[in-house]
């Protein structure tokens, strides 16, 4: 979810409403705002996304203090009823949320019995709860407060008091939340892109901080009343790079971006003379550490397990990769000295952080590898390196991917130098030819929609097999087919297959094979002939020098090591062309957030 407010001269409507779009990646089932001036609170919610929400919104209220929710459910399906901003049972508070309040059933239980509540939320408990403290006696400001003491859970908070329009209470805990400042006027939101549109000046809060706004001040307090004293700093966004252009969809824009994201990797983490270079104290942490271990969600989960290839064959280190959520509750035997790395795009993902925070306490040392300078994970880890990406916006992430793997490319490299290890092949030399095929391969979008459509207009499912990295490949391609086009699709390890999964073989079951490793190129192409003679339809995606004449396409030739940066494009674009021609919303598929900030 994602969380903005706003409090000046000019009407909030808009600000609020095309903050929300911007937030947008953070979840889009439901969405509501809520604006205050001399008539009263006039809230504005509805299910679906901001475009829905614009239609319901009357244009005649006009109020200079608002604030606004976009959502992904987590307690209560995405209705009207559940769409955020929740008001207290008189109307005198209304709050929007992010975050999750897992001690709200016992909250409701011990404070609440006689409150009739609205909605399942968890959320409605705090609201409720400020105006019972209101009741008892105390001021709106204490009443909050109070409440903040009592919540147990991520969040970040905007809360308006129908009798006080100038003011906008703010809280964070574990869930992002930063206020921009402005002349005349403040903000709060989720991210910083939401409000470029009006400043570039942002306060960071930390958590168990609250926040009174006001139009020309804000004063930040720790939950004990403290007062807390903070510069502002200017985000470097580019509100330009938020934009689709000419592009029919963010996603497409993305993958067509890759070749020149490799060439920025390329320059940014160059020295002088044209070496790569990584910041000492990282590398020194990599070469004190006896075992890496690898944390991350989804696609930068992906990116990790290549990476891992990478760390181990060139820079002798022995890595580790884990799912984030799974970590944090089902942790292993840690060597003696472990460096963990956590990758995320967004350096928000509230699974990871949650991993962080636990290593962190175990006194363990941090990198983060994020393509979000600031971010959480990127200002609670010890050190960072950026992806340079430029700002992601469709979900199914793409050019962070890719971006991922360069890095920890460039990490293998540099640390493999420093132990004096030599390798026969320049990285900058091979990550240029990378760019060079990507450029190939992201023109060659017609054969890509033509296999999409050969292959994936009307299947139920479909499956990617590969063997040593092309198995990472695809799952990558497997997740990005699934999470846009809604096609069951899995990957697999070329081999395992045969133990359970190839029941799930008929007649016409596209088979996405890659084949782009020398090593195994006769296993796969063996696995291929067993899915073939059950029927299954095969998509072999080989590489220049192992192909044969069965195969669908043919990638040019990179660094055998590095073939995961160019063998997903193909899988990117086919994933697109599957959800465009089955009519998915491509940039905003279904059930998902970009950033998920809730564990
Ligand atoms: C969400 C997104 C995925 C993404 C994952 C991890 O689930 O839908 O596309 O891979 O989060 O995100 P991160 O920002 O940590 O890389």
């Amino acid at each position: 979810c994602g969380i903005v407010g706003y409090i000046g001269q000019q009407d909030s409507k808009e600000i609020l409403l095309r903050g929300l779009e911007k937030l947008e990646y953070r979840g889009y089932d439901s969405a509501g705002i809520a604006v205050l001036n001399e008539d009263g609170v006039h809230v504005f919610k509805e299910k679906g996304r901001i475009a829905d929400l614009r239609q319901t919104v009357d244009l005649n209220v006009q109020a200079p203090l608002g604030i606004g929710h976009t959502r992904w459910a987590t307690h209560g399906v995405p209705s009207r009823t559940n769409a955020h901003p929740h008001q207290s049972a008189s109307g005198r508070f209304t709050l929007v949320h992010n975050g999750v309040i897992e001690n709200y059933a016992l909250l409701q239980r011990d404070h609440l019995q006689n409150v009739q509540f609205q909605s399942e939320t968890d959320t409605e408990v705090v609201v409720q709860l400020v105006e019972k403290f209101v009741n008892d006696g105390f001021e709106a400001e204490e009443a909050f407060r109070k409440t903040l003491t009592l919540l147990k859970g991520s969040y970040a908070i905007a809360l308006v008091d129908a009798e006080d329009p100038e003011v906008i209470y703010v809280a964070k805990n574990k869930s992002p939340l930063l206020v921009g400042l402005g002349d005349g006027f403040n903000v709060v939101a989720s991210d910083a892109m939401a409000m470029l549109q009006v400043t570039n000046q942002y306060v960071e809060l930390m958590d168990q901080e609250m926040v009174i706004v006001k139009r020309n001040a804000i004063t930040i307090k720790k939950l004990d009343g403290q007062e807390v004293a903070r510069s502002p700093y200017t985000a470097q966004l580019d509100a330009s790079d938020i934009e689709k252009g000419t592009y029919p969809h963010y996603m497409l824009k993305e993958i067509d971006e890759q070749p020149f994201v490799m060439r920025r990797i390329i320059q940014k983490y160059q020295d002088a003379s044209g070496a790569l270079t990584i910041d000492k104290d990282i590398v020194n942490a990599v070469l004190e550490a006896d075992r890496l271990y690898i944390i991350a969600c989804g696609t930068s989960y992906h990116a990790g397990l290549v990476g891992k290839q990478l760390l181990e064959k060139w820079a002798n280190i022995p890595v580790e990769v884990h799912i984030a959520s799974e970590f944090s509750y089902n942790m292993p035997l840690l060597s003696k000295k472990p460096l963990f790395i956590y990758i995320s795009q967004s350096g928000e993902t509230a699974d990871s952080r949650a991993v962080l925070v636990q290593t962190k306490k175990l006194g363990y040392k941090a990198l983060t590898i994020t393509n979000v300078p600031g971010s959480t994970l990127s200002r609670e880890a010890d050190y960072t390196l950026l992806l340079h990406a430029g700002p992601e916006i469709a979900v199914a992430s793409t050019k962070a991917y890719t971006a991922q793997i360069a890095v920890l490319a460039i990490l293998a490299t540099v640390a493999a130098k420093a132990k004096g290890i030599a390798l026969d092949f320049s990285l900058v030399k091979e990550l240029g030819i990378i760019a060079n095929v990507m450029e190939m391969l992201c023109d060659a979008k017609e054969e890509m929609e033509q296999i999409a459509r050969e292959y994936l207009e009307t299947t139920r499912n479909c499956f990617f097999i590969g063997r040593a990295s092309d198995f990472y490949v695809g799952l990558e391609g497997a997740l990005k087919l699934k999470e846009i086009s809604y096609i069951q699709a899995e990957g697999f390890a070329g081999g395992e297959l045969k133990h359970g999964t190839i029941a799930l073989i008929e007649e016409g079951t596209p088979v996405v094979a890659l084949a782009t490793q020398e090593h195994v190129n006769l296993s796969i192409r063996g696995n291929v002939k067993e899915v073939v003679a059950r029927g299954a339809n095969p998509c072999i995606i080989s590489m220049r020098g192992l192909e044969t004449d069965e195969d669908r396409y043919v990638i040019p030739a990179v660094h055998p090591m590095l073939t995961p940066l160019v063998a997903v494009v193909p899988l990117q674009l086919i994933a697109y062309y599957a959800a465009l021609h089955r009519g998915c919303d491509v940039d905003k598929p279904r059930n998902l957030a970009k950033s998920v900030t809730v564990e």
